[in-house]
């Protein structure tokens, strides 16, 4: 568990599951950024049951805030092969809950912790809409760089028409560490 002034991150437990199925397969939340496809309870926990949601190469973590109320979701993924470090995503799951602070704190910890906890990393990298103003904001607090532009990368998920992706990563020297981000809040 990482503790932060806002919010926590911790694993998921066998009994979040349920309240989870329902946050995530809840499209009124959906947003233009992020796959409304719906997950499957039964799959959720079998994949549960098999790995925890932590692998080498898939990592998810919970947002909860200081009442433990489950209010968002960081994880990592493979990016390409050679690249050394993953791809990161994250979405606050209620728009009652954006724009309060939480992502921002919880991108800067869950960063700080994969450069502690993984000694093979040198990068890690995101991939944003070109026009998601609020995660690129997030981004770019917690120390993302940007670097390019994917263009026409995707197909928007509510309007068909294709969109470009904006590359950002933050380096292992760039991002401060996890103790000093726990000493400091
Ligand atoms: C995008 C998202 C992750 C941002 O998280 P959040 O917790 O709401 O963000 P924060 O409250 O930490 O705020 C980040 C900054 O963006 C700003 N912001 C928030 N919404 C904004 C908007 N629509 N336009 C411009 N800036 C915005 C905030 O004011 C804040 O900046 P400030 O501290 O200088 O005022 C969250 O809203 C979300 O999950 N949205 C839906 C799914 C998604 O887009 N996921 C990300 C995919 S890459």
């Amino acid at each position: 568990m990482i503790t932060g002034s806002k919010i926590t991150l911790r694993m998921f437990e066998e009994s979040d599951l349920d309240a989870y199925a329902e946050i995530v397969n809840n499209l009124s939340n959906a947003t233009p950024y992020w796959p409304p496809g719906l997950q499957p309870r039964a799959n959720l926990k079998k994949e549960f049951a098999e790995n925890s949601f932590w692998k080498p190469d898939y990592k998810l973590l919970l947002v909860t805030d200081k009442e433990g109320n489950m209010i968002g979701e960081v994880e990592t993924f493979k990016s390409s092969p050679n690249i050394k470090g993953p791809e990161v995503g994250f979405r606050i799951f209620e728009k009652k809950n954006m724009g309060r602070g939480f992502m921002t704190e919880a991108l800067r910890l869950f960063s700080a912790y994969l450069f502690q906890t993984e000694s093979s990393y040198l990068r890690l990298t995101l991939l944003i809409h070109s026009g998601n103003t609020a995660s690129l904001k997030v981004a770019e607090k917690c120390g993302y760089k940007k670097e390019g532009t994917l263009r026409n990368a995707y197909v928007d998920y509510s309007t068909g028409i294709p969109h470009s992706d904006e590359i950002l990563s933050l380096l292992r020297e760039e991002s401060p560490s996890l103790i000093e981000l726990l000493q400091k809040k």
